[in-house]
């Protein structure tokens, strides 16, 4: 019974792995949509600039009777499961590249609120709306999971779904609950008996690489190095990041981040947070990029010698790709878990082609911009560094540096009931402050702004090594790596994704 959707899915999951209290499923990288509001900030900036910069994260799924398969962007910063419908308008024009669902031809499809389901993202302009359905529902080829409460979009700015694995206190309002949160699909796998408790990993890998994995209800210590250390969720910026009905209980990943160092290529330190920094920072799997407060975005800035090319764009040489310079993140105080993301992850993705550019290399994005909303998150430029344990059910998560290149292998452990996660050994609970909305400016100060036609390169101060600056350095297998994976071949500013970050409209509302 199992076999037709497992083979469908191509998917490795003995089925043994159900019982276990645990599914390991891989992750597809792929390059992210295109998105309308996107040729409204072209005219920001004349230059035709490819659009390579965004990616995401997709996993299958099944959704009806019999199954429809589906690759939806697996999303922590966002807690609903939606799908575009064959009647909707990227279906319509062939853009759904993640499948289409056609409602006629499932059996187990029954609408509970016709029209009622629209998600606002933090991206402007970036709504998914249509029908709040149930249906029968499978995560990578596991049981049917029935009456799961799903988003089935006719009309929207995404071409494939979401899946977002968040706090039910995050889910999109209105919903068919009369207290505003159903049972997603993760309370459904626990409900279910899939998983102990709510909780998984999640492992990005690094960026050269095409595949990475989600461990729901496990920890796959083979993708971290050192040990995992937790930390104690946090409170969002106020207006956010809050359990509506206790005001003490995040909704979201909100984790303090207490220092950001930037190592250059002859590893010597520069503290780029100011001191006694406690930020509660977001971990978005559905932001392709990391969005730091002024102060620190400034000093990076100004130390690689960044462009401000447009919006959310900060430019540097893609030859930067090939330093050996790294920024270290470290949270939860002194004691706390560290991750460095080296440069050559961060700097990919050409935005500006040699032509337009002082240097041979061309522009690529820093990887790094400014607060949208007042909030301070590490995306995917984050994200693919460090492995991390998300703790639903006991409002925590645990860190470790990821192990890159690790896609191939396993050894699982199962998360238990209760609320010790395997291979964690200590806590580090320093807190962090909140940022205030209005508190948080977009763009670095004094940065040079790109006008003309052609992008002038800024100087470092930063060291960052002969290879870094060589005047005929090409960006490093992160750049090419990167084209290769470019979905859409549309020319466009580069963009980046803004996925759930606790910003669903109706959240920012309360
Ligand atoms: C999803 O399924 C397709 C086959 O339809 C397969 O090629 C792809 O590798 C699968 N992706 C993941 C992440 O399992
Ligand atoms: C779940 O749904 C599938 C088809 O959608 C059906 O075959 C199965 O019997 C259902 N399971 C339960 C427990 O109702
Ligand atoms: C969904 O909500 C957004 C934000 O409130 C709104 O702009 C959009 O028009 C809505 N879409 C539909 C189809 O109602
Ligand atoms: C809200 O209602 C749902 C059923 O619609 C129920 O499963 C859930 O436990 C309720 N949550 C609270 C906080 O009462
Ligand atoms: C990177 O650092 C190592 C030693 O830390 C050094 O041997 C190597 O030459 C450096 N590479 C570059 C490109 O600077």
């Amino acid at each position: 019974m199992f076999l037709t959707p497992l083979s469908l899915l191509g998917a490795v999951i003995p089925l043994a792995a159900a019982s276990a209290g645990y599914l390991h499923l891989d992750l597809e990288k792929r390059a992210a949509d295109l998105r309308s509001p996107i040729a409204k900030r072209q005219q920001d900036f004349n230059a035709p600039l490819t659009q390579n910069q965004g990616v995401e994260y997709l996993i299958n799924i099944t959704v009806g009777t019999p199954p429809q398969k589906m690759a939806v962007t697996l999303d922590t910063g966002s807690s609903d499961l939606w799908i575009p419908s064959v009647l909707s308008a990227p279906c319509k024009r062939g853009q759904c590249d993640g499948g289409q669902f056609n409602p006629q031809s499932s059996s187990s499809y029954v609408i509970i609120d016709e029209g009622g389901f629209n998600i606002t993202y933090a991206g402007p302009g970036d709504s998914d709306a249509g029908n709040w359905v149930q249906e029968t529902v499978s995560i990578g080829g596991s049981r049917s999971i029935n009456n799961t409460i799903i988003g089935v979009a006719l009309e929207g700015a995404d071409n494939h779904g979401v899946m977002g694995v968040g706090f039910d206190t995050n889910e999109a309002e209105p919903n068919p609950s009369r207290n505003g949160t159903y049972a997603s699909v993760v309370d459904h796998m626990v409900s279910e008996g899939l998983l102990n408790r709510k909780a998984y990993s999640l492992y990005l890998n690094d960026f050269s690489q095409t595949t990475g994995s989600i461990c729901f209800g496990c920890v796959d210590t083979t993708k971290y190095t050192g040990s995992l250390v937790a930390l104690p969720l946090q409170l969002g910026p106020s207006g956010s990041g809050v359990e509506g009905t206790d005001p003490t209980r995040p909704n979201a990943f909100y984790v303090t981040l207490t220092s950001v160092s930037f190592v250059d290529a002859n590893g010597a330190l520069t503290q780029l947070s100011p001191d006694g920094y406690a930020q509660s920072v977001l971990l978005d799997s559905g932001t392709s990029q990391t969005l730091l407060n002024n102060e620190i975005l400034t000093a990076l800035a100004t130390g690689l010698g960044a462009v401000y090319t447009d919006e959310q764009t900060y430019t540097v040489p893609c030859s930067y790709s090939n330093t050996n310079a790294s920024i270290l993140y470290q949270f939860g105080g002194s004691d706390g878990p560290r991750v460095t993301v080296p440069l050559s992850e961060l700097v990919y993705g050409e935005t500006v082609p040699p032509s337009q550019f002082s240097k041979p290399s061309g522009g690529c994005d820093m990887g790094v911009t400014g607060p949208i909303e007042g909030q301070v998150i590490l995306g995917d430029t984050f994200l693919r560094n460090a492995y991390v344990v998300y703790d639903i059910d006991n409002y925590q998560v645990a860190i470790a540096q990821a192990a890159g290149g690790k896609a191939g292998s396993s050894s699982i452990q199962a998360i238990p009931t209760g609320t010790s996660i395997p291979g964690v050994s200590s806590t580090a609970t320093a807190s962090g402050t909140q940022l205030d909305e209005y508190a948080a400016t977009a763009t670095a100060t004094g940065i040079p702004v790109a006008t003309g036609r052609t992008v002038t390169a800024g100087s470092p101060t930063f060291i960052l090594g002969a290879s870094a600056t060589a005047s005929n350095a090409q960006a490093s297998g992160a750049s090419s790596s990167s084209t290769a994976n470019i979905a859409v071949p549309v020319a466009a500013v580069p963009q980046t994704l803004f996925l759930g970050a606790g910003l669903v409209v109706g959240a920012l509302l309360l």
